[in-house]
Formats: C-alpha cells, structure tokens, sequence
C-alpha cells in the first residue's frame, strides 16, 4: 500500500472515529450545480487573451525538469490521461453535474519539489488535446515563479499586478501560445504582500470572471507548498478541485497527513502519486474520501 493509500485510509478512519461523515466524492458533491458562478464582468463567449504569444519551447522546459524527456513522452501522456479524466467531468460538467468552482484547478503538494510545477505544466497541456476546452495555466508560486521564468514572463505583469491593481482587466494579462487552446497568466510582481492578495475578495472576483468569461476554459493554478507558505491555503480557499502531488518514497505519510489536514473539509481533492519507481516516473491518481480511488488506465 502506497503512502498515498495509507494517508486516505487513516484519514477516513479518523472521520468516522469523530462522527463525522467521510468527505463525500467530489463528483456528487451536494451543492454541485450546473451554473457557475456570477461575475462582474459581462459573458462575452470565448475570451481573448490580449498578451503577447509566447511559444513553448520544448526542449528548454525539458531541460528546466518540466516536461519528461522525449523517451518517456508516451509513457507520461498516457498517465496524465488518467490523471485528467476525472478532473474534466466535475470541471465542465461532462457526464456529471458540473462541482462548484470545479473549473478552478489547484496543484498543491507538502513540500517544496514533489512535482507541482511539472504536473500543472503537463496536465494543462493534456487537457488543451481534449476536444471543447481552452486550458488557462496561472502561475500562482508568486514566491517562486518557476513557470514564469521559463517561458520567458519573469518579469510581466501578471496575476499580482491584476490583484493589485483594480483597473487591469486580467484578460489583457493572459498570453496565448503555440498550443491555440493553451494559454498563460504569468505571476507578476511584489510577492511581499502575497497571502492578502490572494485571500482577497478581488481574488475571489477575477477567479470567478476567469471562468465566467469563457464556459469551455478550465484553469490550472501552480501553488507554493501547503504546509511552508500562507498563499497556498488562500489559494485553496477558492480552488473549485485541489490535486495533491505527492512525491513517491519520499514524502513521510505524517508530512501528508498534516498537509491534507490544512486543506480541511474540501469537497474535491484529489491525490497524484509521483515519480512512483513502480509505475514509471509521473502519477498515479487517487481520488480522496469517496470512491474515486483508482489507478490509471483502470
Ligand atoms: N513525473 C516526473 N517525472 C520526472 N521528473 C519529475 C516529475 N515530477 C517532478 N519531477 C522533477 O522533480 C523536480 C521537482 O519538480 P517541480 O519543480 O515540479 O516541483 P515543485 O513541487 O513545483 O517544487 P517547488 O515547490 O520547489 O516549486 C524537478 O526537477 C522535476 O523535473
Ligand atoms: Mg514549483
């Protein structure tokens, strides 16, 4: 039993031995609804991003450590459709009703280097092939904006700029790509006042108009480690799905647990085993506190 497994069945042991009833399956989440939420900005159909297009430049991001190396491609692809499927239905409401906010996507992890940046990097870009849905990858490790810096948007404005500042639409922040249905909001400047930005309710606002301004898209926000930094849990706070990266044989089930713990009574989290050596390098999915439990492929 991995310590992924370990984690959900103590964690499950612990509700029922408090009374309480274990975290219900995040696709029958019971305030599910098919309507999103209202934001303050008019539904104008598919948004246009209105930075500058930036290319993804494969072989750099295999040499930063965020794409898999070409000979391990397939196998990663096929694990990342695994990972994705049920993370699409609640987001958009394929097959099941559509879970409140469940187009806001959060990669969270423990620690520092489980894989968030990898996995939000190239889940986004498994979801972007699927048919009907426009991918918004955020980078929102404000502190450490590795995504930022690799494609080249260190130093553009960004999500910060767009909490800051009430008269930037962040629409005008968004940079398309080279992948037409993937496209980037970079971090921005001034990390010192992070955790009150994002705890914001201007948070709240552009959050909600991300997804009110395009019903197909479905955002994938990278995030600083829950249990080191304050911003992860404001961010958690508005995640509709939060998926939790945990590196295999490396983070102890206690660091896990507490970690879990921070995330509360969540309705939808999700847990990816990576770089488990037993099933290639990248993830295996496990659904948390419902019947979602299953590995990929299965
Ligand atoms: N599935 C994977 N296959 C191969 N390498 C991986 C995988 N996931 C992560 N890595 C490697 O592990 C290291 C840490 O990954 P990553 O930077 O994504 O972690 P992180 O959680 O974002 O870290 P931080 O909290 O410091 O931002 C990187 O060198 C990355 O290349
Ligand atoms: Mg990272």
């Amino acid at each position: 039993m991995s310590v992924v497994e370990k984690a959900i069945q103590k964690l499950r042991s612990e509700k029922v031995a408090a009374g309480e009833a274990p975290t219900a399956p995040p696709h029958s989440a019971p305030e599910a609804s098919a309507v999103r939420e209202p934001a303050t900005v008019p539904v104008t159909g598919a948004a246009r991003a209105t930075g500058a297009a930036i290319t993804l430049d494969r072989a750099a991001l295999r040499a930063a450590g965020l794409m898999p190396p070409e000979e391990e491609y397939s196998l990663i692809a096929r694990q990342y459709r695994a990972i994705k499927h049920p993370l699409i239905a609640p987001a958009i409401g394929r097959g099941v009703p559509r879970a409140p906010k469940g187009y806001l996507i959060m990669i969270a992890s423990a620690m520092p280097g489980e894989g968030k940046s990898f996995t939000a990097l190239n889940l986004a870009l498994s979801l972007s092939v699927e048919k009907d849905i426009r991918v918004l990858l955020v980078d929102a490790d404000v502190a450490k904006p590795q995504l930022s810096r690799e494609l080249g948007l260190a130093k553009a404005p960004g999500l910060l700029d767009a909490l800051r500042d009430t008269s930037i639409d962040v629409e005008a922040l968004i940079h398309p790509s080279d992948v037409p249905t993937l496209s980037f909001l970079p971090a921005g400047s001034g990390a010192e006042e992070a955790t009150e930005l994002l705890s914001s309710a201007r948070m709240q606002q552009i959050a909600n108009s991300l997804g009110q301004r395009d019903a197909q898209r479905i955002v994938v926000f990278d995030s600083p480690p829950l249990l080191q930094t304050t911003e992860s849990l404001a961010l958690a706070r508005i995640a509709g799905q939060i998926v939790v990266v945990v590196r295999a044989e490396s983070t102890p089930q206690p660091v896990l647990l507490d970690a879990l713990k921070t995330l509360g009574n969540h309705p939808a989290i999700s847990l990816v085993l990576n770089q488990s050596e037993h099933g290639g390098t990248s993830g295996y999915y496990y659904g948390y506190g419902g019947e979602r439990t299953a590995p990929p492929g299965a």
